[in-house]
């Protein structure tokens, strides 16, 4: 695991975008994986400078994104599908058709699961995959569990995860109970893996997944097992980390 420590959230959104801008520059036909939830927010915005500054083109580019809530359309403003137009589709040159994100409205799981899985296999992989953290570790939303998912699938939604979204949402009842993931096999055979952190409530979950044992009830842990990934946090995600060791970054 690479760690790169920044100062504040605004320098870990510059130095993720450059990563992804680079990815981008070094294979204009990337397949990117994209994440959702607020912490690549700051990261679209620079790309998205980037963009406007004629500094890349993303006109051969494809993306799938982690994941979507079930039950929810594509023209609902809180669908995925909704945030990365929102966020960073409606202002880059990429084509449309070239974007993926889970159908949240097939109402035949088995069938969306497989057909997502087919859409990555038939690109050819994922090159970059970006992924946030959930508090509990979820990554895409890979909740806690017995044993470490596969491929694409349906999931339940953890209660913590209902909450911490619901910010997004009028009311918790209003947050959809099951969302339509990649599956952790899915994640770890992108190329490259970046994990965006930021801020001091996501201290004890970053410490758990850099120095906790590779465990299904933290599955971001299993990102020790990846030979390409690149952390980037900020100094109050990393607090706890780099009290206990504070030589891990070289
Ligand atoms: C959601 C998303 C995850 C994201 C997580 C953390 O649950 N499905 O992909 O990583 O939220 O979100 P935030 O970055 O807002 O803390």
């Amino acid at each position: 695991m690479k760690i790169i420590l920044t100062k504040n959230y605004a320098e870990l959104s510059k130095k993720s975008a450059e990563i992804i801008i680079s990815q981008v520059k070094s294979k204009k036909n990337s397949i990117l994986g994209l994440a959702t939830g607020s912490t690549p927010i700051g990261t679209y915005k620079a790309i998205i400078e980037m963009h406007k500054n004629r500094q890349v083109s993303f006109e051969n580019i494809h993306t799938v994104n982690l994941d979507e809530y079930r039950g929810i359309s594509r023209d609902n403003s809180q669908s995925y599908y909704c945030y990365m137009k929102k966020e960073l589709f409606n202002y880059i040159d990429i084509n449309l058709k070239n974007t993926y994100i889970p159908n949240g409205m097939n109402e035949n799981a088995q069938e969306e699961c497989e057909n997502y899985e087919n859409i990555i296999k038939n690109l050819g992989g994922i090159d970059l995959q970006i992924l946030g953290i959930g508090h509990n570790g979820h990554i895409g939303f890979n909740e806690p569990s017995d044993k470490f998912s596969t491929k694409t699938y349906c999931v339940k939604l953890d209660d913590r995860t209902i909450e911490a979204n619901a910010r997004f949402f009028d009311s918790f009842e209003d947050v959809p109970k099951e969302a339509y993931t990649m599956g952790i096999d899915t994640i770890m055979s992108a190329k490259k893996i970046l994990l965006l952190v930021s801020g001091a409530s996501k201290a004890d979950i970053l410490y758990e997944t850099i120095l906790g044992e590779v465990n299904p009830q933290v599955p971001s842990t299993i990102l020790n097992n990846h030979e390409n990934v690149t952390i980037i946090a900020d100094e109050d995600a990393l607090s706890k980390v780099l009290k206990e060791k504070p030589n891990i970054i070289k």
